[in-house]
């Protein structure tokens, strides 16, 4: 298992272009990056964060007022140092979006945001096998899952071999 580096927590890392394109077969074009920089948005110009002509903070923005269609994705991989706030705003704010809302974060069924915005909430997708970072040579040591919102959505818990079920080294 590869060690996680003092000090280096995994704020502002790439999702890998290989499971971006099995979240899209799977679910839609990505429209919205509701986490994102200029430099690491996976929608191009659409995205919240610094530097966003739409709204810098996706914690304030009504996500509801962006253009968007069903059959869209919105996608949200948040700083991992700060979960809670954006898994929160996330299912509040999915009653009212068009889009799918598909968010990327450590599988932590344990935690209290998990119990409170996630649980019989929305579609759980455990990863497998584990996603390796643009930036990172290994792969991220912790399980992952994707949280589903959206109203055609059905809660519930499954595990996803997003590589179309290729022999898993891990
Ligand atoms: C894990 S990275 C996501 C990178 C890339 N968008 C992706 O999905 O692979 C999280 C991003 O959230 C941005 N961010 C942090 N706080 C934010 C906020 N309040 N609103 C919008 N974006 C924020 C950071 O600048 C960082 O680029």
């Amino acid at each position: 298992m590869p060690k996680q580096k003092p000090g280096k927590s995994e704020q502002a890392v790439g999702t890998p272009p290989e499971f971006l394109y099995a979240v899209q077969e799977r679910f839609g074009s990505i429209w919205w990056d509701l986490a994102a920089t200029k430099k690491n948005s996976v929608s191009g110009s659409r995205f919240l964060g610094p530097g966003s002509s739409a709204d810098e903070n996706a914690l304030a923005a009504d996500w509801a007022v962006l253009p968007q269609a069903p059959g869209d994705v919105m996608w949200l991989n948040p700083p991992y140092g700060n979960i809670r706030p954006f898994v929160a705003k996330a299912a509040e704010q999915a009653p009212a979006l068009r889009a799918t809302l598909v968010v990327l974060v450590p599988a932590s069924v344990g935690t209290e945001w998990f119990a409170r915005h996630v649980h019989r909430k929305a579609l759980v997708l455990a990863l497998r096998p584990r996603l390796t970072f643009v930036g990172s040579t290994d792969p991220y040591p912790k399980d992952l899952m994707l949280v589903v919102f959206g109203r055609w959505v059905v809660p519930g818990f499954d595990v996803w071999r997003w590589d179309g079920g290729k022999e898993c080294p891990f």
